[in-house]
């Protein structure tokens, strides 16, 4: 059992026969107090947030290439930066590394 990440299969983003390829993925398990939005860059890159409001702790929802929250309304973009208020702080990101076909969000 992996203590300092979290992997996902890269192909969880892949294109499919009956799908085009996913924007973004949600990442949760029971030992997570929020999920982690995982999203991918166009440059394949990925970022990792945490979907805990940065106003009061609400979990976040996800809007396709942004998350808002349903407490008062604050909007964060997929990079994690806050882009309306009453939110003011970013939201916490986790480093994003690829090995083999997996993609480990480290959690530290
Ligand atoms: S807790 Fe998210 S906007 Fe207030």
């Amino acid at each position: 059992m992996e203590t300092d990440g979290l992997s996902v299969l890269q192909s969880e983003f892949s294109e499919t026969e009956k799908s085009p390829g996913r924007q973004f993925i949600i990442v949760s398990n029971e030992k997570l107090e929020y999920p982690i939005y995982l999203f991918k860059n166009e440059d394949s890159s990925y970022k990792a947030l945490w979907m805990m409001c940065s106003h009061q702790g609400t979990e976040l929802l996800a809007a396709g290439d942004h998350l808002v929250c349903p407490a008062h309304g604050s909007e964060f973009n997929h990079e994690g930066k806050a882009t309306q208020g009453p939110a003011e702080n970013n939201l916490r990101t986790f480093n994003v590394r690829s090995e083999a076909d997996k993609l480990i969000i480290e959690l530290k």
